[in-house]
């Protein structure tokens, strides 16, 4: 049975009639561009077909009732209980209800009505592994009320309501990129976002190439602890370049040249991570025209690149996604490899050639396992379209 099936039996054996509607909203990695979406950068993700379900219907009752199937868990929210994130019976909220809630906070935040609605979620987009799990059940929940409520917001600003929700409500302070892919994806394309004036567009990827999901298993917990801070660092940087550069207002306005000649009056540390930084928005600028010519083999060695940036200045990997990514690397048929997201565990991502793709798939899955004892899960994924009603 699929998922949209189950949801919609349990909505009718939960609140007695079928769901209204259900929607979807997918999860994504990210191909080029990472920890440059704070700094102004440009980024280069795709939605991917893994998603979060919703099945829903209005209710005459004041509060949402929101059934999590994936943890077997309900929890009933309204206004009253947001300032709190408590639910309507005074208990706390439990941790996946802090999305949903911070949705509902932003739109109100916004004076954008929210209506009251039972629900039913599940999603099939691995949690904590880099592929934003979160920002496709905040997108999710922000189409399902937009649904009932007869107001329409483009993607970009449920995108940016989304941000806002998980900024503010539930604490993390990332970026645009992953609401953005989980709200804009395009079918069969990568997505281009200029983070700073937020203009985007697709790109091609060649259909001789596919891209592999590789999961490492490993789940590092002080991940929002370590972002917040590599945050802090490009900060600090943009901060202390200021001295020399007056214009500079984040790290995307300082170029690679400018940046050679001031480094060394950086701290070292702050100056690798802000090194990371330059060179990989200047890797994404090659990327776009590697890609508008077709050049996988090029668009493979920056990702390659970016890998070791990550591993090596802004200290994000970990040695399970580096011996995944240097399998992967080994592997006939594969032009890039590398990290993908936030880092400290979760997934790569692999561009890999069509004709290779079933051996590439079995001998990264035994190279990693008999050099970590960990089984991965690997898998080809495609580029999806955004968060859409599904019926
Ligand atoms: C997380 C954040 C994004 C982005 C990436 C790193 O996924 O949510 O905004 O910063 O990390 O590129």
């Amino acid at each position: 049975m699929d998922l949209i099936e189950r949801l919609s039996i349990i909505h009718r054996e939960r609140f007695g009639i079928p769901p209204l509607h259900v929607v979807r909203a997918p999860g994504r990695i990210n191909l080029l561009g990472e920890h440059v979406d704070y700094n102004d950068g440009f980024v280069l993700p795709a939605a991917i077909d893994r998603a979060a379900y919703i099945a829903f219907s209005p209710t005459t009752a004041p509060h949402s009732t929101l059934e999590a199937v994936d943890f077997d868990q309900q929890a009933s929210i309204s206004a009253e209980t947001l300032p709190t994130k408590t639910q309507i019976d005074a208990s706390p909220l439990p941790e996946w209800g802090l999305y949903p809630a911070g949705v509902m906070w932003a739109l109100l935040e916004a004076k954008i009505p929210v209506m009251p609605m039972n629900a039913v979620f599940a999603s099939n987009v691995p949690r904590g592994a880099g592929l934003s799990s979160s920002a496709s059940v905040e997108m999710a929940f922000m189409l399902a009320w937009q649904t009932l409520g007869g107001w329409e917001l483009p993607p970009m600003q449920r995108a940016l309501l989304g941000q806002k929700a998980e900024n503010r409500y539930v604490g993390v302070n990332c970026g645009i990129m992953d609401q953005f892919a989980s709200a804009c994806g395009v079918e069969n394309k990568l997505l281009l976002l200029d983070c700073r004036s937020l203009e985007w567009k697709t790109l091609p990827l060649p259909d001789t190439v596919s891209i592999v999901v590789a999961d490492t298993g490993v789940r590092r917990k002080l991940t929002s602890g370590e972002y917040n801070n590599r945050r802090a660092a490009c900060e600090e940087a943009t901060r202390l370049l200021q001295r020399d550069l007056p214009h500079v207002k984040s790290l995307r306005d300082v170029n690679a040249e400018e940046f050679d000649r001031l480094a060394k009056k950086l701290p070292e540390e702050i100056g690798k991570r802000a090194r990371h930084v330059v060179e990989e928005i200047g890797r994404v600028k090659q990327a776009e025209a590697s890609l508008e010519a077709g050049d996988v083999g090029n668009f493979g060695r920056l990702m390659n690149e970016c890998h070791v940036s990550l591993r090596d200045l802004y200290e994000v990997s970990c040695p399970e996604l580096d011996a995944m990514v240097e399998i992967a690397q080994s592997l006939e048929g594969c032009y890039g490899a590398r990290l993908t997201g936030a880092g400290f565990g979760g997934c790569t991502v692999n561009l890999v050639s069509n004709e290779k793709i079933e051996a590439f798939v079995q001998k990264l899955a035994k190279g990693y396992e008999s050099k970590t004892g960990l089984r991965p899960e690997i898998y080809i994924t495609r580029a999806a379209n955004g968060a859409e009603l599904v019926e």
